[in-house]
């Protein structure tokens, strides 16, 4: 969590790391903090957004062409001015930003204590900086050596940069398992979480790995090295082919609609190449690379957390059924914990947008340890989860910056639906007939969602009627039971309204003792799979005075007679439904949440990309 943003060339760096901070700001918004170097140091910092940051440079800040900046989500210390980043040291040398845990940091502060050091806030951060103070004291040697025997006695995880009010042609970054890129533009370097902070200025970047740092001197090559062992590193520059566009709002007032209008798109862009209906083919050169492993997998286990493990649950499904392989969906926090059962034999499929989340890429190493082959679903190219699987398949969804993930999970249950055929094709298990069928479907399923999104009117009606309610249930079965759960984690983060998804079935073993005129109830109840069953359900909650918003395939009257409401989606497929159902819950936690007047791109408390356990 947290963005960390930094400049260093001939610009005024105030406004590029201003505007930088606002784009990571995804990743923390609790406080924010700047700080440049213009004849000695200035910082800025405030709880709070960047923009109320902004209103502190408006005022306090000098031009200056090198800069660190920061925006926060809280870990040591709760968000106030004191705790945000930057964080000097206490001669008034070095100022640093970190995204990251320091784990040892208590005992690192008492020993400091002990030699003189006195700590104004309560975070971990500004441990760090005067340890690296004082190692460079005691050591009298470089900036950039100092941080390195620093980081040696360290135990944690960091994206840090660090400038010294002594040499303003200097920053100095390090990375272990916090995202860290460097964009290499003309006579200028920029840092930062993400390339999105520099992406008008170069496409030029440098992905660090962990345990690298880099010394980035004005006018001079940057130098990456090894921070176990000082051994100098060949950077590979990575030519970026994201554009501005994707990351701005274009006209939507905020990015979650952005995104959910951007699923067409982003379906079609994942599933383009990879799925050629004509040919009765499914490309994917990650899985064919594993093909072997993937046919011959005593199981598969999908790890990944939040919206990711919803889509992991759509794909137990379409694995099981399709490809008849066993599968086990795990959240990554707790499999990482429990000692679980792994042999060479076992397949994990590591899902996650970011490809940053902290309990997902400790599951990967601990399943790699034990000798399973790892295959990768992520969003974010070049990212750790990425780059620490054995092969994997991006999905094409571009940027999401909502910090409700919508597009991203659609792209998901694509791309997992996609190799899902593919095994199942290659074992020989799906008939051939409904094979092609299937495949002509998904092809099909972007132009159904485009039909879908042209109007919204019916899911902001409903919104209005029930923006008020304490609570809801999200109820669904098979296909989608996960979508349920999808439904309401949407409806919590961002409305604040408490939500349970649910199995259909196991209302009646619990949840159904909440019901009254009070609850409403989300059903979603296309045809197929278990629908007459659905259809019960929602009779039972009738019979007791529920509210029944009901998700149904177009022209069911069934439904509509015992519902107090529907929303139509098209048919399609079971397999596939929950690509449609999962839109007009989308829309309704938006609309909910926009009437009830909550920051919807940022709800409180949370973060984009969860990079601490
Ligand atoms: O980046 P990841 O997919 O690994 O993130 C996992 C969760 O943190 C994420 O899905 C979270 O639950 C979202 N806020 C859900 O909308």
């Amino acid at each position: 969590m947290c963005g960390i943003v930094g400049y260093l060339g001939n610009k005024n760096a105030v406004p590029v790391i201003l505007k930088g901070l606002k784009r990571l700001e995804y990743r923390g918004y609790d406080s924010a903090g700047i700080a440049v170097l213009n004849g000695g140091l200035q910082v800025a910092k405030c709880k709070g957004k960047v923009a109320d940051l902004k209103k502190l440079t408006d005022k306090d800040l000098h031009e200056a062409t090198i800069g660190i900046g920061h925006t926060r989500w809280a870990t040591h210390g709760k968000p106030n001015d004191v705790n945000a980043h930057p964080h000097t040291s206490n001669s008034g040398d070095l100022t640093l930003i970190h995204n990251g845990i320091i784990e040892n940091y208590d005992s690192i502060k008492e020993a400091l204590i002990k030699r003189g050091y006195r700590f104004d806030s309560e975070t971990d951060t500004e441990v760090l900086v005067n340890l690296i103070e004082d190692v460079q004291k005691s050591e009298n040697t470089t900036l950039a050596k100092a941080l390195q025997i620093a980081l040696n006695q360290v135990i944690g995880a960091y994206a840090i940069a660090v400038i010294s009010s002594n040499n303003p042609n200097q920053i100095v970054v390090a990375k272990k398992g916090s995202p860290l890129v460097v964009g290499i533009g003309e006579g200028e370097y920029f840092i930062a979480s993400d390339a999105t902070p520099f992406l008008e200025f170069t496409k030029s970047a440098v992905y660090l790995e962990d345990d690298e740092m880099a010394v980035i001197n004005r006018g001079e090559d940057l130098e990456v090295l090894s921070i176990k062992d000082n051994r100098t590193i060949d950077p590979y520059v990575h030519q970026l082919e994201m554009d501005l566009e994707s990351i701005e709002k274009g006209g939507y007032d905020h990015f979650m609609l952005k995104e959910i209008y951007e699923q067409p798109k982003s379906i079609r862009d994942t599933l383009r190449g990879r799925l050629l209906p004509n040919e009765g083919l499914v490309k994917m050169d990650g899985v064919y690379q594993f093909q072997e492993k993937f046919v011959t997998a005593q199981r598969i286990i999908i790890i990944g957390c939040g919206t990711s493990w919803h889509a992991g649950l759509v794909a137990e499904y379409l694995f099981e059924d399709l490809a008849r392989i066993p599968v086990e969906v795990e959240y990554a926090s707790e499999f990482r914990y429990r000692n679980p059962v792994i042999t060479e034999k076992d397949v994990v499929i590591a899902v996650s947008q970011s490809g940053e989340t902290a309990d997902t890429l400790a599951a990967i190493k601990l399943a790699k340890e034990k000798g399973a082959t790892i295959f990768g679903v992520c969003n974010v190219v070049g990212s750790s989860i990425a780059r620490e699987t054995h092969a994997g398949a991006y999905t094409h969804a571009g940027p999401e910056i909502g910090v409700a993930s919508t597009k991203a999970f659609t792209a998901q249950v694509a791309v997992l639906a996609l190799i899902a055929l593919k095994i199942a094709h290659k074992k020989g298990v799906l008939k051939e007939s409904y094979y092609h069928q299937l495949l002509a479907e998904l092809d099909d399923i972007p132009n159904k969602i485009e039909r879908m999104l042209e109007s919204d009117a019916q899911s902001k009606y409903i919104s209005g009627l029930f923006k008020d309610a304490r609570n809801f249930l999200y109820l669904g079965r098979g296909y989608n039971f996960p979508v349920a759960l999808e439904g309401a984690l949407k409806l919590k983060e961002i409305s604040y309204i408490h939500a349970e998804g649910y199995p259909a079935a196991e209302m009646k073993h619990g949840p159904i003792a909440l019901i009254d005129e009070d609850m409403p109830v989300v059903v979603i109840a296309p045809k197929g799979g278990q629908y007459e069953k659905v259809v019960s359900n929602i009779q039972e909650v009738k019979a007791r005075n529920g509210k029944v918003i009901a998700i149904v395939s177009e022209g069911d009257s069934e439904i509509a007679k015992t519902a107090d409401h529907v929303i139509e989606v098209e048919d399609t497929l079971e397999e596939f439904s929950p690509l449609l159902t999962t839109i007009p819950l989308q829309l309704l936690s938006y609309h909910i949440a926009v009437m009830r007047g909550a920051n919807v791109d940022q709800p409180r408390n949370l973060a984009k990309s969860v990079t601490v356990e």
